[in-house]
């Protein structure tokens, strides 16, 4: 895991024109000239968010029987925002450019020199103060922003009617604690799971869809008793890494990096990032904090109501720790297309190929009828409806083969099967696999346990 380890060669305009190009992601409302920072999800990427969720909740809900779920509301309150700290503290440091390009920043990004990439060195005036990054205009004193969406409620605008957009899914498993522990009967330790949207009103999004103003997040409060919440919070630090590598990461362009004290979240007693070697460099994929009792006591507070955990070994009522895995969705359903992002000489010049693990490939197989003529399109088409049943199948008869199969790879679908003329006297197929581009012929009757064998998990 050495800092030293080289990037992952493609660029950031690469991915963004294949997931233009191929339906994966686009920019939100462009025929209206784009709406800032907000992207939309075509065919392609919704199957690839789909599977980052699924596979999040197998291993963080359904493998495991200390874990449920939950889904809450995404408007909330400003009761609930109040006492979270989140109206008080969830801010960031902005300064804005005086100067030519009137472009504003995030103090903490500009100190850690995080423009430098896109703007060159971090520049400063002769009496060392920051300059803006763009056109070295002066910079305004730093302003505090907070980060959440505001609206009202209901037809009358006062103070009762302020709703937020939820910055965090977690304020929704700490509301509900008392809730979910009383309907599950749960003894601690056990946690309360839950993917969903996210709403920040970030000063600088940027990097495509690595930081934007809506964005889904998977996370998992996990309540423990005092006192064990250290060997929790390395249990789940250990926990979350593996399961990145569990899908396919390269081991080299992943790292944990446990946070300074002076970077910590305002609720959080220790946190470790799981981060990524983006093109850009390293950045946080997912955040695992020991939150402390921080938030069911702000609540308790609050409310007045008793959020506390009646221990029936000690008969005392205590307030649990909370261990918080908490990851980005479409942030880890980026890193997963950028470290799966290759390319290689072939003979018409270069194949692009997504070497996606084959849970988190889109599609799984691909059919393809090597002529558009009924017999072989029929018995294509029989293939493909009975394989549906069980996977994500595409169809394609259009154009040459060899192109046929590039399209596929550059989506990073695992397996074409491909009918032709001497499937009608053989009745078998050719099963092509997309990084060895071996091929396999297996009799039809054979297909289903073939694949099977090959894209599902054995017991
Ligand atoms: N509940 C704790 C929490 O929200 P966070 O580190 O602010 O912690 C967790 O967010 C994860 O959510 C991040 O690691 C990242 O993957 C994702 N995330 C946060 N802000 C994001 C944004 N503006 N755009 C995309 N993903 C974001």
């Amino acid at each position: 895991m050495s800092s030293e380890t080289k990037p992952v060669n493609v660029t950031m305009d690469t991915i963004i024109s294949l997931c233009k190009r191929r339906g994966f992601a686009f920019q939100s409302s462009e025929i209206y000239g784009g709406f800032g920072s907000t992207y939309d999800y075509g065919p392609l990427g919704v199957e690839l968010l789909r599977n980052v969720r699924n596979l999040w909740w197998r291993a963080m809900v359904q493998e495991r029987d200390d874990v449920v779920g939950l889904e809450a509301s995404i408007l909330g309150p400003e009761a609930v925002y109040i006492a979270s700290n989140h109206v008080s503290n969830f801010t960031d440091p902005l300064v804005d450019c005086k100067g030519e390009c009137k472009k504003r920043w995030r103090l903490d990004h500009l100190v850690e020199g995080q423009y430098e990439a896109e703007y060159g060195p971090t520049k400063h005036d002769k009496d060392g103060q920051l300059l803006c990054p763009k056109c070295g205009g002066e910079l305004t004193e730093p302003r505090k922003f907070n980060l959440m969406f505001k609206t009202q409620v209901g037809v009358i605008e006062d103070e009762s009617s302020v709703a937020y957009l939820r910055p965090e899914t977690a304020q929704g498993m700490f509301i509900n604690f008392t809730t979910v522990q009383n309907a599950t009967r749960r003894k601690l330790p056990f946690g309360i799971a839950q993917i969903g949207k996210s709403f920040r009103n970030e000063i600088t999004p940027g990097n495509f869809v690595f930081r934007t103003r809506e964005f889904e997040q998977a996370e998992m409060e996990f309540f423990v008793k005092p006192g064990t919440d250290d060997d929790w919070h390395a249990y789940w630090v250990k926990e979350r890494h593996e399961w990145y590598l569990r899908y396919g990461i390269n081991p080299e362009r992943l790292r944990v990096r446990p946070h300074d004290k002076d970077e910590l979240s305002f609720y959080s007693k220790a946190t470790s990032d799981v981060e990524y070697r983006f093109p850009w460099g390293w950045g946080e994929l997912e955040g695992i904090a020991n939150r402390t009792s921080y938030d069911l006591d702000n609540h308790a507070r609050h409310s007045g109501k008793d959020l506390s955990y009646f221990d029936e070994e000690t008969k005392e009522h205590i307030v649990p720790y909370v261990i918080e895995p908490a990851a980005g969705v479409s942030r880890t359903a980026l890193t997963f297309l950028i470290d799966a992002y290759d390319e290689e000489p072939d003979k018409d010049g270069t194949r692009v190929v997504l070497r996606f693990h084959k849970d988190i490939a889109p599609i799984k197989i691909a059919i393809l009828p090597l002529s558009k003529k009924e017999p072989l399109v029929n018995l294509a088409r029989q293939l493909e409806k009975k394989l549906r049943k069980r996977w994500m199948v595409l169809y394609d008869e259009t154009q040459a083969i060899g192109r046929r199969y590039r399209r596929q790879d550059e989506i990073g679908t695992p397996y074409c099967v491909t009918v032709d003329f001497d499937s009608l006297e053989d009745n078998a197929v050719t099963i092509r696999e997309r990084d060895s581009m071996a091929q396999v012929r297996i009799a039809i009757p054979d297909l289903m346990a073939a694949l099977s064998e090959r894209l599902d998990d054995k017991d």
